[in-house]
């Protein structure tokens, strides 16, 4: 699971680069929480400065491990906190959030407020897995925590245009019987 997110979170960026291009100078994660899809975005966008947000220490603690030389260089900036932190990244070109759908309580306003700090024309990418291809402990859990889980991706779609957001487009990683998962691409 660890490891298929890994590689869900580096191919999300490569599809936000493939729509936005990499003219990009701000760029955020909300919930990186180990890091590597901030690593990615370090990479495929050198000119950016990259904020992450994160409610939890101990993972800002592992993105902050993982991509110490940055910062120290000062190109990316960890705050604890939600989708509200990201008002540091204003006007951000991008906000990515992997598997971050499922924690919020009302999401329509998450994604509002997300929109809120993008550009116009800026780009939310939303990597999630739909509720029947996760994990089976994935499937009990996350109910049972209070997370909100998803049967279509026409739901996530709802939400986004709920959101304000246009163009919303998805992309399934992997095979459609058998998905890694999915982004979501929207513009503000
Ligand atoms: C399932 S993990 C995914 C981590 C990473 N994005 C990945 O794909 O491997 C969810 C992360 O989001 C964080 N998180 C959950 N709800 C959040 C919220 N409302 N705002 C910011 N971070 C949140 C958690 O602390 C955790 O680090």
């Amino acid at each position: 699971m660890a490891r298929g997110n890994a590689e869900l979170s580096r191919w999300v960026v490569q599809q936000a680069a493939a729509r936005h291009g990499d003219d990009v100078r701000h760029v955020a994660e909300l919930g990186p929480g180990p890091g590597v899809g901030l690593e990615a975005l370090l990479a495929q966008f050198p000119d950016a400065h990259v904020w992450g947000a994160d409610l939890s220490v101990v993972m800002l603690s592992q993105s902050r491990k993982r991509n110490q030389t940055a910062v120290t260089a000062g190109r990316l900036t960890l705050l604890e906190g939600g989708v509200a932190a990201l008002s540091a990244s204003e006007p951000a070109d991008i906000v990515m959030a992997n598997h971050v759908l499922y924690f919020w309580q009302d999401p329509a306003a998450e994604m509002a407020q997300v929109r809120s700090f993008l550009r116009p024309g800026g780009l939310l990418a939303l990597g999630y897995q739909l509720e029947q291809h996760m994990p089976a402990m994935a499937r009990r859990r996350f109910p049972r925590a209070g997370h909100q889980l998803y049967a279509a991706d026409d739901e996530v779609t709802g939400l986004a245009l709920a959101a304000g957001f246009g163009s919303v487009t998805q992309i399934v990683k992997g095979s459609a019987e058998t998905p890694e998962g999915v982004v979501m691409l929207a513009t503000a």
